[in-house]
């Protein structure tokens, strides 16, 4: 077994980015599974700040390889702008240490525009989309329709490229969206060009011919499992499985191969785009969490909704991924908070009491039922061990793994890659 998988147990921006650097030196590959530019994934060291959108969170660390999956899609625009972000700070040679799979599917200008065509047309019930063209370019893949990678190497490319955009443009017209596409196509085939220079290859070749050399395998998950298409709160959700079996799928590997399934959260919750949110703080707290934080989006800078800790869905998270680990973020952002609330459970409108997300959670009404804390109200920088904790947050993690039912391994106090206490070394540390 040689697959872990890490991924979001929330609504995504959990932390993952610093958790995957963090753990990188671990294996030897680090492979995206899903999602694309609407990720956003931060890492900060030795005083720098980056934000990953369709790159591994791998790439920073020298000896490790990194891999964008045929789960993923993937914008050549942003890409290219990634790429050359990097390369004017750092050193990567992105030829020994990026390889893109030919079956990824590629998010074309029209995707972006039918993604805001499609939220305009909603109203009121918009889902928030990051407007990246996820939702139609999963679509077109799950219609038959898309375009791969591997498909700007063939000689009709363009003639493909076209008349899918024709597609697209009768559905824009059908929404009377106004458009202009021929800046955004010129960029777009500057970029195809840019590609082409990438290793593009047979993933599902390249992932098992490593596993089968004994290579160890981190698969980087994007947003969180209470946005995946199936379990989340839909259609509040995005448009892939976000969740841990989406790395067999969206890597080619076989379920045998995967090893530890490490979960991450914050120790509160945050959720950016529209969607239910039980412990949402809609008052000061709320505010002054966003504000401890930095709660705003990596990806479009918006302000993220922040409320309580909310136990019956990190349990859902829990069973629907086979957690193994838990690692709990963000924990100093609660320093100064003299109390602290956990829902326990949810009351329905008939006064039942549950533990378990209702059918329809998009149209019930749920009141959090909250279990009452201490906060620890000071400054975690000094703290460098668990033993060092304040018995508050030892007491907090104490429940919170009780009522899940799995040990947390690692608990991160900080953004830096230095402000990271292991708790379990032989599970998170080489
Ligand atoms: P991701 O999408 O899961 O990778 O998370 P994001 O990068 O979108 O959002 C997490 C934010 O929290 C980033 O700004 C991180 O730098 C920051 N962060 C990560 N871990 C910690 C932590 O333990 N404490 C604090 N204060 N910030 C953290
Ligand atoms: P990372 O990987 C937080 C949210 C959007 C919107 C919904 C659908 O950084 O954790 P989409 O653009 O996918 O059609 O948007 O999902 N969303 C995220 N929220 N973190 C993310 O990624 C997200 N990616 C998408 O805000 O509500
Ligand atoms: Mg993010």
């Amino acid at each position: 077994m040689a697959v872990d998988i890490l991924l979001g147990l929330q609504w995504g921006d959990e932390g993952k980015g610093k958790v995957v650097d963090f753990l990188a030196p671990k294996y030897d590959l680090i492979a995206r599974f899903q999602g694309g530019p609407n990720a956003g994934h931060t890492l900060e060291f030795d005083g720098h700040k980056h934000v990953l959108h369709q790159i591994p969170s791998g790439i920073f660390r020298d000896e490790q390889i990194n891999l964008i999956g045929n789960g993923v899609v993937l914008d050549p625009v942003i890409f290219r702008k990634e790429v050359e972000a990097l390369i004017s700070k750092f050193k990567i040679d992105f030829k020994k240490k990026l390889f893109i799979s030919k079956k990824t599917q590629l998010i074309l200008p029209t995707h972006r525009l039918l993604d805001a065509a499609h939220e305009a047309s909603k109203g009121n019930n918009k889902i928030g989309s990051t407007l990246k063209g996820i939702g139609p370019t999963y679509s077109d893949k799950i219609g038959r329709l898309g375009i791969r990678i591997g498909d700007i190497l063939a000689p009709d490319f363009k003639e493909r490229y076209r008349s899918l955009v024709n597609a697209h443009e009768s559905q824009l017209k059908f929404y009377k969206f106004e458009y202009t596409l021929e800046e955004t196509e010129k960029a777009f085939f500057e970029a195809i060009e840019f590609l082409k220079t990438f290793n593009l290859v047979d993933s599902e070749y390249f992932i098992n011919d490593a596993l089968n050399k004994g290579q160890k395998v981190l698969a980087e998950g994007a947003q969180g499992s209470l946005l995946d298409i199936d379990f989340g709160s839909y259609p509040f959700v995005t448009s892939s499985n976000t969740m841990s079996a989406g790395a067999c799928t969206g890597l080619g590997v076989p379920p045998s191969k995967i090893g530890s399934v490490y979960g991450i959260f914050k120790a509160y919750c945050t959720r950016v785009g529209s969607g239910p949110f039980p412990t949402e703080l809609s008052d000061a707290t709320g505010e002054f969490m966003r504000k401890e934080g930095n709660e705003f989006g990596s990806t479009t800078g918006r302000p993220r909704r922040c409320g309580w800790l909310d136990i019956p869905s990190l349990k859902y998270a829990v069973m629907l991924n086979g957690v193994t680990h838990l690692l709990m973020m963000k924990a100093d952002v609660l320093n100064k908070f003299e109390e602290l609330l956990v829902c326990t459970h949810y009351k329905l409108e008939d006064g039942s009491i549950v533990d378990q997300i209702p059918y329809d959670i998009v149209r019930t009404n749920v009141t959090p039922v909250y279990k009452k804390f201490k906060g620890w109200n000071q400054d975690l920088s000094d703290v460098k061990t668990f033993e060092a904790m304040p018995q508050e947050l030892v007491d907090y993690i104490a429940f919170v793994e009780q009522q899940l039912n799995v040990p947390i391994s690692l608990i991160s106090i900080g953004p830096d890659r230095t402000q990271t206490i292991v708790r379990d070394s032989e599970a998170v540390i080489l």
